[in-house]
């Protein structure tokens, strides 16, 4: 497992509730990736490794639009997988009871920084 690494990820203004996420990917000094997503959800930011837990590919199939049309769950758009946006649980869905990885975020500042 790599080691952890903070990364600023974008501004907070960038994330409006239940809005478009932003995509990042973290880089390690190991050379490992951590590709995640950052939402915001009822006024806090959370983030995750943008990987379902039914199949590993990424949640969005277009790039930032992981809440479905009543913004109050994460879709998966290969399947429908419903994931809660403060928890990343599976609620529905093939992988019902899974979790998405949840990453430590942080704002400050103004800005969002995320660990992985
Ligand atoms: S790959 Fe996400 S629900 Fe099947």
């Amino acid at each position: 497992m790599a080691a952890a690494a903070t990364e600023l990820i974008c501004d907070s203004g960038a994330l409006e509730d239940g809005g478009v996420g932003v995509r990042f990917v973290i880089d390690h000094a190991s050379g490992e990736k951590t590709r995640g997503f950052a939402i915001r959800y009822r006024g806090r930011i959370h983030a995750f490794q943008n990987a379902c837990r039914h199949v590993p590919v990424e949640l969005d199939l277009i790039d930032g639009h992981f809440f479905g049309a009543n913004r109050e769950f994460l879709v998966c758009s290969m399947h429908g997988a419903l994931y809660a946006p403060d928890t990343g649980l599976c609620v529905a869905g093939p992988c019902k009871g899974a979790s998405l990885v949840h990453l430590a975020a942080e704002e400050r500042d103004g800005q969002v920084y995320v660990t992985a």
